[in-house]
């Protein structure tokens, strides 16, 4: 049964689903950091967090003592015995679920995709994508800007990558959010989904397999070798599409609706930003920071001791990215948004092995959807602040931001 009491002492029984932590979890990260760097909880079968940024970056190349084979931040029982069960750990969605070498070559694979270069190709869809979002409410003065434009951009840039339908966006949205959001709470509902994702992707790969030579990132990865020179196994490839939609969506919609929620609600810095367009590239590096939407988890499989802390095999420890972030030892004034913050050496795309592989495509949707914001809409304001919701757990980013202008 989940323990649904409110929290008492965050140090020794934090809770990540708590309604208050999810709105604004800053003054919970500055107490710990204080009191108690690393905190423990028995709720959602028992974690660690961490708020320091240096022990986040520490913990986060710790490997193999904290794997990834379990990243998710809510232990997922159902899949680890599936995944045991058939001996493959990892195959889940690599490479952000595998260890050792594994992790390394299925990386490998993934990263020509995800250049500079390669992302500011998709430039021009997502510009007129954006405009086209934005055509069908400007007349109406009023939008939820998290579910009408931040939603619609990055289903339809992975669709794009990975050669499906872009029509199925809405579609692809829920399965992830079935997956990373709803499901933290709701385990069949997860395991449901994670199996929807799956068999679409089976099917998607034996039509590559059959019809091989395609330009699409699925037949990328069909015509890729292992190491040894070997096809990659099917598995493997299913749960590599499957990071794409996995990583690719919540991600990137949650962290360009909460720079909007943050321009919505600043005005100072919306007048800025509005008048200096020099400003975007700090300004989304400090959204990230600031708002870093993305929390992973580990799984302990050696005994750790760590700054006092014991962790034992089977333990959980939560990748506070997020917390790490707004560390004073590490960011001055950590704990305010300086639009044009010079030096920002936040992790909100991870640390290690496993930071994140799509970066560029994050950093050029989030880019092209403020820009092109900004230029149609320069003047706005969250409606009723208050009216706002905000999904947490994984993923952090409002679900519903209704915004006049
Ligand atoms: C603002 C948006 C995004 C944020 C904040 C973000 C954050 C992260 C973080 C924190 C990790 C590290 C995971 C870990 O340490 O366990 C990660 C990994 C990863 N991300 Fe992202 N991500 C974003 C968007 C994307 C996009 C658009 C893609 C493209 C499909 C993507 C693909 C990946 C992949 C493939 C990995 C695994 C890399 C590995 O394990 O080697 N991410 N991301």
């Amino acid at each position: 049964m989940a323990n649904t009491e409110p929290v008492n002492d965050w140090a020794t029984d934090y809770d990540i689903l708590d309604p208050g932590y999810i709105n604004d979890p800053v003054p919970v990260w500055e107490e710990l950091r204080g009191r108690c760097p690393i905190a423990h909880t028995d709720r959602h079968e028992g974690s660690f967090l961490p708020t320091k940024y240096a022990d986040v970056q520490a913990m986060a190349k710790m490997i193999p003592a904290l794997s990834s084979r379990d990243p998710l931040v809510m232990r997922a029982p159902e899949i680890i015995r599936e995944d045991a069960r058939q001996k493959k750990y990892g195959a889940n969605a690599a490479p952000i679920s595998s260890d050792g070498e594994e992790q390394s070559w299925t990386r490998r694979i993934l990263l020509p995709h995800y250049t500079v270069k390669a992302i500011e190709a998709h430039r021009p869809y997502t510009v007129d994508l954006c405009n086209r979002l934005i055509d069908g409410f400007i007349e109406k003065g009023s939008v939820d800007a998290a579910g009408e434009y931040a939603q619609q951009i990055p289903p339809r840039l992975i669709a794009l990558k990975l050669g499906v339908d872009e029509e199925r966006a809405e579609e692809f949205t829920y399965w992830v959010r079935a997956v990373l959001e709803l499901g933290l709470s709701d385990p069949d509902l997860r395991v449901k989904y994670r199996k929807v994702i799956r068999d679409f992707f089976h099917e998607i790969v034996e039509d590559r397999m059959a019809n091989p030579g395609g330009d699409d990132l699925v037949s990328h990865f069909v015509a890729a070798r292992t190491p040894e020179g070997h096809p990659i196994d099917p598995e493997i490839l299913v749960g590599m599409c499957n990071l794409q939609l996995v990583a690719g969506i919540d991600t990137t919609w949650s962290s360009i609706g909460s720079a909007i929620w943050h321009f919505g609600t600043h005005e100072e810095d919306r007048r800025r930003l509005a008048g200096d367009p020099d400003l975007f590239p700090t300004a989304v590096e400090e959204s990230l920071r600031f708002y870093s939407p993305v929390t992973m988890a580990r799984e302990v499989i050696e005994d750790v001791e760590y700054e006092g802390v014991t962790m034992s095999p089977g333990d959980k420890v939560i990748m506070n990215f997020p917390g790490a972030n707004h560390d004073p030892e590490a960011f001055e004034d950590a704990d305010k948004f300086i639009i044009d913050r010079k030096v920002n050496r936040h992790i909100a795309f991870g640390a290690g092995i496993h930071r994140c592989a799509g970066s560029n495509l994050a950093r050029m949707e989030m880019d092209v959807a403020l820009r092109t914001w900004f230029e149609r809409i320069p003047e706005f304001e969250v409606t009723d602040p208050a009216s706002v919701t905000w999904a947490g757990g994984q993923v952090r980013g409002p679900r519903y931001l209704p915004v006049t202008f």
